[in-house]
């Protein structure tokens, strides 16, 4: 039989990657690659996303198709895994749309290839009932990925290039380094740390990270930062932060491509970040508590 070719495909089919699949297919043929055959057999008969019944054209690892461009949306941890994965299908490019910092394994992963990392704002969560789309947010891809960007767009996705893509990654790992961690410690909402008692090692977690973000290429001074993290916690007052979620559920985090990517970035720099190296320690105490 023919190994078929999609013009797109997404691997991961968890909460963002069944959203993104299920608005992408309202507008054409696209791929879905779970981890396992049995998933994706699983898949093919239906699943629920916001509420409908949606049958994916899925596909597992032995049977993998073909695809013009690969979207990563898998947790950080089997970001190696799944690159290869990629790398499999035959594509033009790869790009995530992980948290956190993996651009650099992509590097790896495909050496001489075209890969890189975009960030999204888009949203969902999943729970018995299935798939939830949670707000619509905005996705950004580096140079070059234009044609998935209106592959997304013609979905009705908010999708578009950033030439400054390394920056626009740095400036959502500045967010990500102070809400998630926190919020996961404390189990509260990110709306909950703009106030007392969290309010103190919120912005303590800040004041550390936005000088190591600046010498990485983020312009932003101190104020900035600040005012940066907050509008994100009001803005999602109400969330409770995917590493949140995670430890509820017992689920290995994305502490390491989060707080330790800043944590390799800072001893690049030859700076140290007591705070950030505290709190790395204690979502990893709780991951295996
Ligand atoms: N959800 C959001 O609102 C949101 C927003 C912005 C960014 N993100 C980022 O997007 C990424 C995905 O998040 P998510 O919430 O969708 O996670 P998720 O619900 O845990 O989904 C990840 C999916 O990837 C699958 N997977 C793992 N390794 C694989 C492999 N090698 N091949 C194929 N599938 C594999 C997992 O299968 P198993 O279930 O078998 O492990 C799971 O179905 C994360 O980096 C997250 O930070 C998420």
């Amino acid at each position: 039989m023919d190994t078929p070719r999609f013009p797109l495909a997404i691997i991961g089919a968890g909460a963002l990657g069944l959203h993104f699949v299920a608005r992408l297919a309202t507008a054409g043929p696209v791929a879905l690659v779970a981890r396992s055959d049995t998933q994706a057999t699983a898949l093919q008969a239906g699943t629920r996303v916001g509420g409908q019944t949606f049958q994916p054209q899925a596909f597992g690892p032995t049977h993998l198709p073909q695809a013009d461009w690969v979207i990563l949306l898998v947790k950080t941890g089997d970001t190696l895994a799944a690159a290869a994965t990629a790398r499999a299908m035959a594509p033009r490019g790869i790009v995530s749309l992980q948290n956190g910092l993996v651009d650099h394994l992509l590097q790896a992963a495909c050496p001489g290839g075209h890969a890189g990392q975009g960030i999204t704002t888009a949203g969902a969560w999943r729970d018995a009932d299935g798939v939830h789309p949670a707000g619509t947010g905005e996705t950004l891809l580096p140079p070059g990925f234009e044609a998935v960007a209106e592959r997304l767009s013609g979905a009705g996705l908010t999708a578009r290039v950033e030439p400054e893509i390394a920056a626009a990654r740095l400036a959502k790992l500045l967010v990500n380094v102070a809400i998630n961690p926190l919020a996961a410690l404390h189990g509260v909402t990110n709306g909950a740390l703009r106030e007392a008692p969290y309010r103190a090692e919120l912005d303590a977690l800040v004041d550390e990270a936005w000088p190591v973000l600046r010498a990485a290429g983020l312009a932003l001074d101190a104020d900035a930062a600040r005012q940066r993290v907050i509008a994100v916690a009001t803005a999602t007052a109400a969330n409770r932060a995917s590493m949140l979620q995670d430890v509820q559920a017992g689920r290995r985090t994305e502490i390491d491509a989060i707080t330790g990517a800043l944590l390799e970035m800072a001893t690049q720099q030859g700076v140290d970040l007591p705070a950030h190296r505290d709190i790395l320690a204690r979502i990893k105490a709780l991951e295996t508590g």
